[in-house]
Order: structure tokens, then C-alpha cells, then sequence
């Protein structure tokens, strides 16, 4: 199965975030500004931070992967990343989807025992930051990534504390959630995950949605990027711009934009009551140092699919990154939330 290289670009809040160690040397997690042109690496001004877009390593292949059969790692996110986009995730997910999620795990018929939460490709663990203050009662959540040295950084931040001080512990699994069989999720109240879908694969999601609809258990997946952009001052460039870095998010069959759609069909057809929600990242003034690696990864990306946008593409975002540190840009990434309900077994909780 064929994978892409990492660079949904969602969003967490929080205040505990990790900060980041320094890398292992060699172990390709450090935040590798990406080679100047001539060393097989993204020109200058292309530069991003794992995750935030198609960022290389000096002499490394560009994004595509195979999952099997090839002795090298999946890309990864970097908890830089993921840190800065912290704050504009929490602020971005909807709070909306909170009441009927609420009201479903209010009626769970053993939630004296407290909630288990399993949070799907946790990364540093934002998700729990952000929801398991917003939830009443004891929880327990499994936090699951294929990437051990982000899990380290989820299990040292973790959150502490419910809404109404119940305690909050956690665990953490690692494993390709791609593969996730309702067994996994055997007494599971609550799955989660954030800025996850458009990473995975229709087939994926599909057995996502099983998994879940075997349990019994809703979902609460966050902040999957749904292919809409307004940037404020607009450019002639931004529609084209948008397209390509679509297509790219689609590269190897991944779901990119088309992530949300699929999983409403995906959770449907196992008997769910699907709801959407807007959560797009607002981001102005305040939000300057995410704005320019988003444009890096956003831009970069774009070029990576359509190499002849390169010329325009430079002066493009020469002017974006200009803008954005002037103050003068607006940016709305769009992105939605969906929750899932899935009719109860009887087992969980
Ligand atoms: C965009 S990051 C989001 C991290 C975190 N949920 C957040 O909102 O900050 C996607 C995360 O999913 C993990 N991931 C992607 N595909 C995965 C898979 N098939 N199995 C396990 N983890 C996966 C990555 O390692 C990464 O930590």
C-alpha cells in the first residue's frame, strides 16, 4: 500500500505541549530544513517542518513511500509542528459536536467505571489536551501513533484533570491504526482522532468505521482538511495553487480533501448517525509563525505536484510570506469535524 508524505495541515490548542528534544542524530526526526536547490532538497523559501509539508532531507527521496515492502520508515511529523499548530486547533475544532457526544456517553450503561477514550494517531497527544477537560467524569485514554517519539511527548503531557477534576490517565499504543479491528476497541467509550482522515486511505477509513461500528462506540474525528482556502488579500494564484496542493493530498490514494466524505459514507453504511461540523483555522496577526510554515508546506506542496508553477509559485510566496509578517494577511483554512454515532452493542463503556 502506497503512502505519501505527511502534510495534513490541521491544528491543535493546549498549554502543556511538549516541548521538543533534540533528535537523535540520524534518526531523520529532527526538523530537517529541507536542503538548499542542488542537493536534492526543496529550493530556498520552500523550507518546512516535517508535517507542515513536503519537506526532504539532504539526498532523500521525494514523497512517495511504500508501506510494504520497503525498509524505510513512514514519514513523520515533527512535534514542532504539531506544537504551533496546537493553539489553532483548539480554537478550530467544534465545540457544537460536544452536546451530542456529551449526551451519548452520559447514556453509556456502565460509565461509572469511566470513560475509554482511544485517541487514533494521537501525535504529541493535543486531542486529549484539548477534549478531556471538556469532558465530566474519569477517563482513560489509549493514545495510538506508529511514531514512539511522539507518543513519548503524549505521555508526558497528558492531561490531568476532567472537567469536573475527575482524574485523567493514559497509556500509549503503538501501531498502525490503519489496521484497527473492533477487538482493539472492545470496551472503548469514545474514539477520537484529529487531523488524521486525510492521511489515510478509503479503504482505511472504511475499517476504521467498522471497528468503531463493531465496538459500538462513537467517533469524534477532528479537523480533516476539506480542500477550501480564503486568504485575505486575495491573488490570481490561489485558486491554481489550491488545486495543486489538492491533488497532492490525493497522491497515492490518499483521501486528502475528499476525507470527509468518504468517512460520512464509510460510517453510514455500518449504521451511523453521522454529524459535520466547520472547524476552520482563523489565522491573522497573532498567528504569524503558523501562517508562514503553513504557506511553506501549502505552497511547497503545490509545487511538488506541478513543477512549472515553480517561477510564479516563488514570487507567489515571496509576497504571502511578506504580507504575513507585515501583519496583512488573513488566512482561513477550512477543515471539518465529524461525529459519528454508532449504534451502541451493548459492550462498551
Ligand atoms: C497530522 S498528525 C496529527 C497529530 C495529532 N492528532 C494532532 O492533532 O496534533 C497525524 C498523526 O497521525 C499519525 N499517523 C498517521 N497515519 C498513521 C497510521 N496509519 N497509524 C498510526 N499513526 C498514524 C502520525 O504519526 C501523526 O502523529
Amino acid at each position: 500500500m502506497a503512502e505519501a508524505t505527511v502534510f495534513s495541515q490541521h491544528t491543535p490548542q493546549g498549554t502543556a505541549s511538549p516541548e521538543p528534544r533534540p533528535a537523535a542524530p540520524g534518526a531523520g526526526r529532527e526538523p530537517h530544513s529541507a536542503a538548499g536547490a542542488g542537493s536534492g532538497g526543496l529550493p530556498e523559501g520552500f523550507e518546512v517542518i516535517p508535517g507542515a509539508g513536503p519537506a526532504q532531507r539532504p539526498g532523500e527521496r521525494p514523497t512517495l513511500r511504500l508501506r510494504e515492502g520497503e525498509p524505510e520508515e513512514p514519514p513523520r511529523y515533527a512535534p514542532e509542528w504539531l506544537r504551533l499548530r496546537e493553539p489553532a486547533d483548539a480554537a478550530a475544532r467544534s465545540a457544537e459536536s460536544l452536546d451530542p457526544l456529551r449526551i451519548r456517553l452520559a447514556n453509556l450503561p456502565s460509565r461509572h467505571g469511566g470513560l475509554i477514550v482511544h485517541d487514533l494517531g494521537c501525535g504529541t497527544g493535543s486531542m486529549g489536551r484539548w477534549l478531556a477537560p471538556l469532558l465530566d467524569g474519569a477517563q482513560h485514554w489509549i493514545l495510538h501513533d506508529r511514531d514512539p517519539y511522539l507518543l513519548h511527548f503524549a505521555a508526558v503531557a497528558s492531561p490531568r484533570a476532567a472537567a469536573d477534576g475527575s482524574r485523567v490517565t493514559v497509556e500509549t499504543r503503538r501501531g498502525d491504526v490503519a489496521r484497527l479491528t473492533p477487538d482493539a476497541l472492545i470496551g472503548a467509550s469514545l474514539v477520537t482522532a484529529s487531523a488524521l482522515l486525510d492521511v489515510l486511505t478509503r479503504e482505511e477509513v472504511d475499517t476504521l468505521a467498522a471497528a468503531c461500528a463493531g465496538a459500538g462506540c462513537p467517533a469524534l474525528l477532528t479537523l480533516s482538511v476539506v480542500g477550501r482556502v480564503e486568504i485575505t488579500p486575495a491573488d490570481p494564484l490561489d485558486a491554481e495553487i489550491t488545486a495543486a496542493f489538492n491533488d497532492h493530498q490525493r497522491r497515492s490514494g490518499l483521501l486528502g480533501p475528499d476525507a470527509v466524505g468518504a468517512a460520512c459514507e464509510a460510517f453510514a453504511a455500518h449504521g451511523a448517525t453521522v454529524h459535520t461540523y466547520p472547524s476552520p483555522w482563523r489565522l491573522g496577526p497573532d498567528h504569524r509563525e503558523l501562517t508562514a510554515q503553513w504557506l511553506r508546506g501549502w505552497v511547497g506542496a503545490a509545487v511538488e505536484q506541478r513543477p512549472e508553477l515553480r517561477p510564479r509559485a516563488d514570487r507567489y510566496l515571496a509576497e504571502r510570506l511578506e504580507a504575513c509578517a507585515a501583519g496583512e494577511l488573513r488566512v482561513v483554512v477550512h477543515h471539518s469535524d465529524l461525529l459519528a454515532l454508532s449504534r451502541p452493542t451493548g459492550g462498551a463503556g
